[in-house]
Parts: structure tokens; C-alpha cells; sequence
């Protein structure tokens, strides 16, 4: 049976978290921050690692982080640790690394963002049963709703962007673990810090599958993201 199709196949996630917050400018990192009576880091692990069908979640802290140690986490299912690296990208491969002791190289793993502490579960099945049968995997994404501009330096409009086709990238992000760590380590050996798994994966020759989900799975980045995150979080409790 070709390896894409095993049923066996487990799910995981990592949860880069080991970032400094430099754009939100606050005295802590920014999933740190409170938001609606707990951390940023707190939201986002609670609902990827509730998650059913997850199986266990790497959480990918920064060298000598102080927080994560005092945060009061529930007795959560396979919460391991692994230490960040520089940039994102090395963040993310330290956790994989650290969840190889762990998984088989089929398994599936979801890369989200500490800083996305809106996501729906409900996105999080659709991502996993869009790709069950797909043999590298995908992403969760946004069709762009906006016309697309391109400009030059100086921001003078040099082109209007054909619309169609384009989207935001989100996370969860999921790809095989072998498929995604050996992209990774390839752009990485080639100098490219890929901003995201899917680009490494793109690099690596495959066609990773976009997978629609909500607008509210939004990145903390500056102060105003909290005061719409903290909007959101209401609205999906009311819902
Ligand atoms: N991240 C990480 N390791 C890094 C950089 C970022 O684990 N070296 C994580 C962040 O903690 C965040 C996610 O990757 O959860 C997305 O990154 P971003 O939003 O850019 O966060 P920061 O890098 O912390 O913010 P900024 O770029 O404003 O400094
Ligand atoms: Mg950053």
C-alpha cells in the first residue's frame, strides 16, 4: 500500500511559540499577553491539543523563556517542549526534530501559530479530512477578497494583480513529518528562511492543497489584533 494511504497514520502538532513580539512592542512576548482571562499561548494550546483527533503537540519555546513554566496548564494530553531557534522556520524544525523521537515519519503534522489563538476546531477537522488522501498535504488559507495592487518602491502602482487564484496563507499547515522536515533542512542548507511550511514544501517539487477556513483564525501582530482576537473569542462562544 503506497505510504500516503496508510491508515495508520497519526496526527501532531507544533506550536512555534519561541518568537519576541517585536511589531506588538509589549513588555512581554506576545503570546504572553492576557486575553480574555488567560495567555495567547494558553488559548491557542487548549484548542489544538483538545482537538480529538491531535494526538500529542510539541510546543517550541525560546531559550531561557521564563513564562511557559509559571503559565497554569491543565492536565493536557503529550505536551513536550523543544527550544526555538532564530527564525520561525528554525523554530519549526527544532520542534519536528524533537517529535521524530516520537512519530513515524508518515505521521501528519500541523504546524499553527502560538500567535493564532482564534482557530476553530471546526477548521482544524476540514483541514485534516481535506487532506486525508493527499500524498504531501496542505494549509488552511483565505481566498483574497481585496483588488491586488503591485507597486514600485516608492509605492507608485506598477500592476493591478489578477485576483483569481490568490490566497492568504494561514495556519494549521499540515504535511507529513518526513515530506516537511526534509524541506525544511533543504531550504534551509540553501540559505532560504521560508516564512512558512508550505513554501519549503513548494520548493521540494510538491503542490500542497489550500484549504479554506475562517477569517477570525487571525495572527496576533500589533496591539489592535488583541482587541478584534478578544472579539472574535466572544462571538465564537455565543455562536
Ligand atoms: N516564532 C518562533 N520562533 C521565531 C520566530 C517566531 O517560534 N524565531 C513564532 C512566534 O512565536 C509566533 C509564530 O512563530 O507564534 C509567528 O511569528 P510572528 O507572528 O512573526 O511572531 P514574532 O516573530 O514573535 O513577532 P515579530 O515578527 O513581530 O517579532
Ligand atoms: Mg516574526
Amino acid at each position: 500500500m503506497p505510504s500516503h494511504l496508510s491508515t495508520h497514520s497519526r496526527y501532531w502538532a507544533v506550536i512555534p511559540a519561541a518568537g519576541v513580539g517585536s511589531r506588538m512592542g509589549a513588555a512581554v512576548p506576545k503570546q504572553y499577553l492576557m486575553l480574555s482571562g488567560k495567555t495567547v499561548l494558553e488559548h491557542t494550546l487548549s484548542r489544538i491539543a483538545r482537538h480529538p483527533l491531535i494526538h500529542g503537540v510539541v510546543v517550541v519555546i525560546a531559550p531561557g523563556d521564563e513564562f511557559f513554566q509559571r503559565l497554569n496548564l491543565p492536565r493536557q494530553k503529550n505536551v513536550l517542549l523543544s527550544l526555538g531557534g532564530a527564525e520561525r522556520c528554525h523554530s519549526v524544525l527544532n520542534g519536528l526534530n524533537t517529535l521524530a523521537e516520537h512519530a513515524a515519519d508518515d505521521d501528519w503534522v500541523l504546524v499553527h501559530d502560538a500567535a493564532r489563538p482564534c482557530i476553530r476546531a471546526e477548521d482544524i477537522t476540514r483541514l485534516i479530512e481535506a487532506l486525508r488522501d493527499h500524498p504531501a498535504g496542505g494549509l488552511l488559507g483565505l481566498p483574497v477578497a481585496d483588488t491586488m495592487k503591485r507597486s514600485d518602491r516608492e509605492g507608485n502602482v506598477i500592476a493591478t494583480v489578477e485576483r483569481e487564484g490568490l490566497w492568504r496563507a494561514l495556519t494549521p499547515q499540515m504535511f507529513r513529518l518526513g515530506v516537511l522536515r526534509d524541506a525544511l533542512e533543504a531550504a534551509l542548507s540553501q540559505g532560504v528562511l521560508v516564512t512558512d511550511e508550505a513554501q519549503a514544501v513548494e520548493a521540494a517539487g510538491h503542490a500542497p492543497r489550500m484549504v479554506e477556513g475562517h477569517g477570525d483564525n487571525i495572527k496576533i501582530t500589533r496591539p489592535q489584533d488583541l482587541v478584534l482576537a478578544q472579539l472574535y473569542l466572544q462571538q465564537q462562544e455565543c455562536a
